[in-house]
């Protein structure tokens, strides 16, 4: 049989990192494990609190069926409302300004399915993480690109967005802390952002995957802090990063409610929602926040410093980042390309990185470097890397 997939299917590219996964499975079957900055996927293990209040919830038959509220248990909605409340002074209401996601990926890709018709428009910021894009245009919508250029401390500049793109536009994406620059947005910014899109007309969706990972004592924002915020926005945040459980498929969008309620439309003609046991984990997660990310993100910037220094060693003048466990790194001047830099960087140092322009054409002239580091000893790890850059590249800059 050859019968093709949909169109819209065929309209978009292959999802980027199965690609780069493809690279390294082909280099361990030759006996060559890279050194990899690749993918944004925590290596350290998921805290046994976490483990611990599922395998108790997973004993009670309770959790077993569908959990047929669609929403998130009463007791998951709870904890966000008050994490959200201690965490950001944000207040959202468990009864309909929460809804529980089976990850932010999926939440990003249900709200645009909920929004957006074909020929809609959507502002997308661009390097930004594939899925606002590419969902957007399988629902036939058009992406309209806002550049994130380091001048701009790689913050989407309103201002330059056409005033025709502006009235036709119904979503716009930001991610703050951002992937994959690392850039953090203070809250003058979403002050701005709330502004802009009420002005407009604009629904904003703020992922928020990263918010927790962050250095220096430096306090990430939610949207929801600006002043009437929850009228123009919707928010996803993540366990994932937070407390190593990308594989446990938990996350929750919160904000104004009629966007959570077109979100859980959405979804509860597509998924059942998530194991309810899994759910109570991610309530024992947040009981257990404050007493965790500390140890989480001071191991995170040990490696941050180390990489940082040592690539500020070899001539770069890289500022470490305040977020996220990204290290976005322009190419040095003797590069034409990030795919060429990072091509070199894999084959002649074995050390694997992320081309920018994976990210889209503005993230065209940077690599990035991922702290999540598998493998044994990850301070030596990033110390070969250095050395190998050092002795085995030449670099101008
Ligand atoms: C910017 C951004 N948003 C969302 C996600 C997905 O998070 P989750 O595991 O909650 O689906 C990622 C994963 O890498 C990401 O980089």
């Amino acid at each position: 049989m050859n019968i093709p997939v949909a169109q819209r299917l065929q309209r978009i590219p292959p999802y980027p990192f199965r690609e780069i996964a493809e690279i390294k499975a082909k280099m361990l079957a030759e006996g060559n494990e890279p050194i990899d900055f690749g993918i944004g996927d925590p290596d350290m293990p998921t805290p046994g609190f976490v483990i611990e209040a599922l395998a108790e919830a997973a004993k009670d038959p309770a959790t077993h069926p569908y959990d047929e509220s669609g929403f998130g248990i009463p007791e998951f909605k709870q904890a966000v409302s008050e994490f959200m409340a201690k965490r950001y002074g944000a207040q959202v209401s468990p009864d309909g300004e929460v809804q529980g996601t089976i990850g932010c990926k999926e939440a990003l890709a249900h709200i645009i399915w909920g929004y957006i018709d074909p020929s809609d428009v959507v502002l997308v910021p661009d390097p930004a993480y594939s899925v606002y894009k590419v969902q957007t245009t399988w629902c036939g919508g058009a992406a309209f690109p806002m550049p994130l250029r380091a001048e701009n401390g790689f913050l989407p500049d309103f201002d330059a967005v056409p005033l025709p793109v502006r009235k036709a536009a119904k979503l716009m994406f930001l991610n703050y802390p951002n992937n994959p620059t690392g850039a953090v947005a203070d809250l003058d910014f979403f002050t701005r952002a709330v502004d802009f899109a009420r002005e407009n007309e604009i629904i904003i969706v703020h992922d928020c995957a990263y918010s927790e990972v962050r250095y220096d004592g430096y306090a990430t924002h939610s949207i929801l802090e600006v002043e009437g915020a929850k009228d123009v926005a919707i928010e996803m945040h993540s366990f994932s990063k937070t407390f190593n459980m990308t594989g446990w498929r938990v996350a929750w969008a919160c904000g104004g409610a009629d966007f959570v309620a077109a979100l859980s439309k959405t979804k509860s003609n597509i998924d059942s929602g998530t194991f309810m046991a899994v759910q109570h984990a991610g309530i024992a997660a947040l009981a257990n926040y404050d007493s965790f990310i500390g140890e989480l993100n001071a191991e995170y910037q040990r490696r941050r410093d180390a990489l940082v220094n040592g690539l500020n060693s070899l001539g770069w003048n890289i500022q470490p980042p305040k977020a996220t466990f990204y290290v976005w790194v322009p190419i040095p001047a003797n590069y034409a390309t990030a795919a060429d830099f990072a091509r070199d960087l894999l084959a002649e140092c074995g050390v694997l990185v992320i081309p920018g322009a994976v990210y889209g054409s503005y993230g065209e002239g940077f690599v990035r470097l991922s702290l999540t580091i598998k493998g044994d000893d990850k301070l030596a790890q990033i110390n070969e890397a250095i050395e190998r850059i050092r002795t085995r590249l030449t670099l101008k800059f």
